[in-house]
């Protein structure tokens, strides 16, 4: 006899070490609430369907709402010996009720059981990953609306390039986020589909209705295929990969708000809740959230790479390696959702200093295309207008001064198309504000990309 609930063809009973080995009560604890649903959604399905009495389904189906009282209080007391999520409840529910509390399992599997669960957890989950996503979004566009004339110097290989609006910087994050926040929108409708009553692989014999349970649940779908219905775990592949981009995202901000807070940029100052001190330099203001952020990116690909690794040799249908699939789903679903949390609050309290953005971006050589493209529209090819701006920009190196510093009589030994009009045309302010093409840095243009951002919200 093994004291288990599967122990009927046992001899000998079971040894702690191995238990503990083979427990996953430790993590999927967390599903309680989907487990408990599941069982009432399942217990009422079984009393329509006749497959229990009335009787029998009201007992079951006080002491199931008995445990979600005392789950609310964080009372219940799971054991190891019980293995997991679903053997812990069944054991307390047959403890509270009696022997009938046993009919619950009619028809069902710890298999389409646990898919439910799973299922129903991160479908909730996932919606919850939504609204962080768009709250983060928000303090983008309430960033960039504040610093829609803000010039800024925009880099290419960490060299300065062109000038551009600040706004249009911060707003390349909210279209990455956009895309973000759509394919976890997209992976719902994988993940909204009713395992249950799958059985362990092959069905059942009781006269179920699965769309009855999935309805109950709320599911929109059920799985075609029982054997399917047990192995996919798509959807958590989905999530955690969906996760990952997300993280790939986050890290790249967190990496350029690092930047831009260090002192040899200077183009940010995050609020002190964001920063930590140092431990023996006074002077430090160290943005370690943000640090925390990029490095927490590496745990969430680990626990892609892991599940994919998991599930790549594992014969159909059910096989224990599956229980794998959780910690790294509730690893990545934490760190994801704290990361959204922290980012969120650190764009909408950090300080930009306009002014140090506006003197970057008056000393140094990021309006030379401008100079390129003028040469150009006076006619010259542009191969050649290059050629004679990369000269000038060797010139002012030489000098220590920068193109607007150049007298005309230079320039205009440089070419003779140049006239006075170029000074206008060197300011960064018209570099940016020329250019109008559609999603370009324009300040117009930064307007109605806000505008268009505004809508997806
Ligand atoms: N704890 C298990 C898991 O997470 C539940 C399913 C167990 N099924 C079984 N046939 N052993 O995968």
């Amino acid at each position: 006899m093994s004291g288990k609930l599967w122990g009927g063809r046992f001899q000998n009973s079971a040894e702690q070490w191995v238990d503990e080995f083979g427990a996953s009560i430790g993590f999927d604890q967390q599903l309680v609430t989907e487990d408990l649903e599941g069982s009432i959604a399942h217990v009422t399905m079984l009393g329509a369907c006749g497959i229990l009495s009335q009787d029998e389904v009201n007992t079951i189906k006080d002491g199931l709402h008995q445990l979600q009282q005392k789950a609310t209080e964080g009372s219940l007391e799971f054991s190891i010996a019980n293995e997991d999520i679903h053997l812990n409840l069944e054991k307390m529910l047959i403890d509270l009720i009696g022997p009938v509390g046993g009919k619950l399992h009619t028809g069902r599997s710890r298999n389409d059981q646990v898919a439910t669960d799973m299922h129903l957890f991160l479908k909730k989950r996932v919606q919850e990953v939504i609204s962080l996503i768009e709250a983060f979004q928000k303090a983008i566009v309430t960033q960039a609306e504040d610093n829609i004339d803000t010039l800024a110097p925009g880099y290419t290989h960490l060299q300065r390039a062109q000038p551009i609006s600040f706004a249009h910087h911060l707003m390349t994050y909210f279209w990455m986020l956009e895309r973000d926040k759509q394919r976890f929108q997209d992976s719902l409708k994988r993940t909204d589909i009713s395992p249950l009553g799958a059985g362990a692989l092959a069905g059942t014999t009781f006269p179920i209705d699965r769309e009855m349970s999935a309805e109950l649940l709320g599911f929109s779908a059920v799985y075609q295929n029982s054997m399917d219905a047990v192995s996919d775990r798509d959807f958590i592949v989905e999530f955690l990969s969906n996760g990952s981009l997300l993280m790939a995202h986050l890290s790249r901000f967190a990496e350029e708000i690092i930047l831009w807070s260090s002192e040899e940029f200077k183009f940010i100052e995050l609020d002190d809740v964001f920063s930590t001190g140092s431990s023996i330099m006074p002077q430090k203001k160290n943005p370690d959230m943000a640090e925390l952020i990029r490095g927490k990116a590496g745990r969430v690909y680990g626990n892609l790479m892991g599940l994919l690794t998991v599930l790549k040799g594992i014969p159909l249908a059910y096989n224990k390696d599956m229980q794998e699939d959780k910690e790294g789903m509730f690893d990545t679903l934490h760190t994801i959702v704290g990361s959204l949390k922290i980012f969120e609050g650190m764009v909408r309290t950090m300080t930009v200093a306009k002014e140090t953005l506006h003197k970057a971006v008056h000393q140094d050589f990021s309006n030379a295309t401008e100079l390129a493209d003028y040469l150009a529209t006076k006619g010259m090819p542009f191969r050649e207008a290059h050629e004679v701006t990369g000269k000038l920009v060797f010139l002012c190196i030489q000098r220590g001064i920068y193109l607007l510093d150049l007298s005309i009589e230079d320039l205009q030994e440089a070419s003779s198309l140049i006239e006075v009009d170029v000074y206008d045309v060197l300011a960064p302010e018209a570099a940016v504000q020329r250019r109008h093409s559609l999603g370009g840095t324009g300040f117009e243009q930064v307007k109605i990309q806000i505008a268009k951002a505004k809508e997806c919200l």
